[in-house]
């Protein structure tokens, strides 16, 4: 009875969790998403605590990890800024490397416990969910790590490239399989497990160490993924199907986020791994347009745009990572309202990497409160540029740069593209003509319907808002 009760309620949660992956996926249900996510999890707890054959210590013990991983993590949430949420998630995505490398430990030394035979006799099935479990996991630890000081500029973000460093880890890899081939068939050796565990760990380190700064999004989004197909791993050892199912969900989308990523960037994902993407880049970004002959652009004011824009019947704000470093988001809602109070129609395009994150633009214009049905996605805005006055774009660059369609030895050729130069009037709101991310020049600054703004983001677009007001 007990046992039914509690694979009922392992149901209830895993459903909560499809559940909630599902309200993740649009602005106006993630609340809700996150709200059932917490509830699958309360589940989830209460009817492992209430597993038959739970013994009175054990519960204790769970009980106070909760209680204190439970409040570093409320603390640690509450206090960090949105901008560094990046490297929080890979920080706790290294939680949980760490975590199946101790699970599986613990099944290896009390195989009892989890029935899965005795020590020195374990089942040779669960010596390769075991040992899977704990590569992954490892590999999943240090490689969150890395991303985490990446990230968080506590090591240089530069790609850190050496002779030899692919064949290195291809052979490390091959070397892993073996070791776990030779565990399994000579029956779990001690020794043996915490060799797989030190060589994982150095994978993970070497396979992060080449990748650059602006690329590590789409390694947590990946090793997020690793951290869940290690969790199922772990899962099937311990015989938890909820484990099971969540490692899955986990492993299955944040593979799924990955591949989104690298396709909005027209990347491969073995080119983001293969790493050094950005050390070129970041110096044809420093140079940007400034190197070479000065082509002539158009410039204005702040003033000039408030005018053109407060006699616009429709403009569509293009947000990009230039917003996000100037913390514009609210004042381009202001902007946008005073917009509106003169009768103009005011859309956002969100272009899918747009940013340096997931959902970047997303986040910061929720945070200024913008209404979710302001807020369009590339397909659905593409066909109204050609209706617009203005297309406002505020510190993105790469994400409608031409180039991605016309210019076949571009960096960029193949990425969608927000097509803002079918506006009647584009601005740009940058600091100078450097380029973007990629490193490639925008043709559009130079074209005859462009208007560059030069200057902060913020700063400009409060002058904007000064001169609407007036
Ligand atoms: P970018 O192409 O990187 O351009 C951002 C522009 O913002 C720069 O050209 C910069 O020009 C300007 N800027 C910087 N600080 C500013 C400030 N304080 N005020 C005003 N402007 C400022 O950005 P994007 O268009 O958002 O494209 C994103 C790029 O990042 C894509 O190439 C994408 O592939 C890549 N990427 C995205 C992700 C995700 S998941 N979003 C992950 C990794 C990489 P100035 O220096 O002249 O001001």
């Amino acid at each position: 009875m007990a046992h039914t009760l509690s694979t009922l309620a392992y149901l209830v949660a895993s459903i909560l969790f499809i559940l909630a992956l599902k309200g993740l996926s649009h602005p106006s249900t993630s609340r809700r998403g996150n709200m059932m996510g917490m509830v699958g999890m309360a589940i989830a707890i209460v009817a492992t605590l209430a597993q038959p054959g739970m013994r009175v210590g054990g519960i204790g013990l769970i009980i106070a990890g909760l209680a204190i991983g439970g409040t570093i993590g409320a603390v640690v949430a509450n206090r960090i800024q949105m901008t560094a949420l990046p490297q929080l998630v890979a920080a706790f995505h290294s939680l949980v490397g760490l975590a199946a490398v101790f699970v599986a430990a613990a099944a290896l030394y009390a195989p009892t416990s989890f029935g899965i035979g005795t020590p020195g006799n374990i089942h040779a099935q669960s010596l390769v969910e075991m040992s899977l479990g704990l590569a992954i996991g490892a590999v999943t630890f240090s490689g969150s790590v890395i991303a985490f000081a990446k990230l968080a500029g506590r090591m240089s973000g530069a790609p850190i490239l050496f002779k030899g460093q692919h064949p290195l880890n291809a052979a490390l890899g091959i070397v892993l399989i073996l070791l776990i081939a030779t565990f399994v068939a000579t029956g779990g050796p001690a020794w043996l497990f915490w060799i797989i565990a030190i060589l994982s760990f150095a994978l993970g380190f070497l396979l992060i160490i080449p990748i650059g700064g602006a690329d590590m999004p789409v390694v947590v989004s990946m090793l997020n993924s690793y951290s869940g197909w290690a969790a199922a791993g772990i899962g099937f050892t311990i015989g938890n199907l909820l484990l099971i199912v969540t490692g899955a969900l986990v492993g299955a989308s944040g593979a799924i986020l990955s591949y989104i990523m690298c396709k909005g960037m027209n990347r491969s994902i073995l080119n983001v791994l293969l790493g050094g993407f950005g050390a070129e880049a970041g110096g044809a970004a420093a140079a940007g347009g400034n190197a070479g002959p000065a082509r002539p652009v158009k410039s204005g004011s702040p003033e000039d745009a408030a005018y053109i824009m407060k006699n616009a019947g429709k403009v569509i704000i293009v947000p990009g990572y230039g917003m996000a470093v100037a913390q514009a988001q609210q004042v381009v809602r202001e902007m946008a309202d005073l917009l509106k109070k003169e009768g103009a129609t005011v859309e956002y395009a969100i272009h899918p990497v747009a940013g340096r994150m997931p959902g970047h633009m997303n986040v910061l214009l929720a945070e200024a409160n913008v209404p979710y049905d302001d807020v369009h996605e590339l397909e659905e805005i593409n066909p109204e540029f050609a209706e617009a006055d203005v297309a406002y774009v505020i510190g993105a660059n790469d994400v409608t740069n031409p180039a991605a369609k016309t210019d076949k030895s571009s960096a960029i050729y193949g990425m969608p593209i927000l097509e803002v130069e079918r506006a009647k009037t584009v601005f740009f709101v940058k600091r100078g003509m450097a380029s973007g991310y990629a490193g490639v020049e925008n043709e559009l600054f130079f074209r005859d319907n462009t208007m560059m703004l030069f200057g902060d983001a913020k700063k400009v677009t409060q002058q904007i808002v000064q001169a609407l007001q007036k």
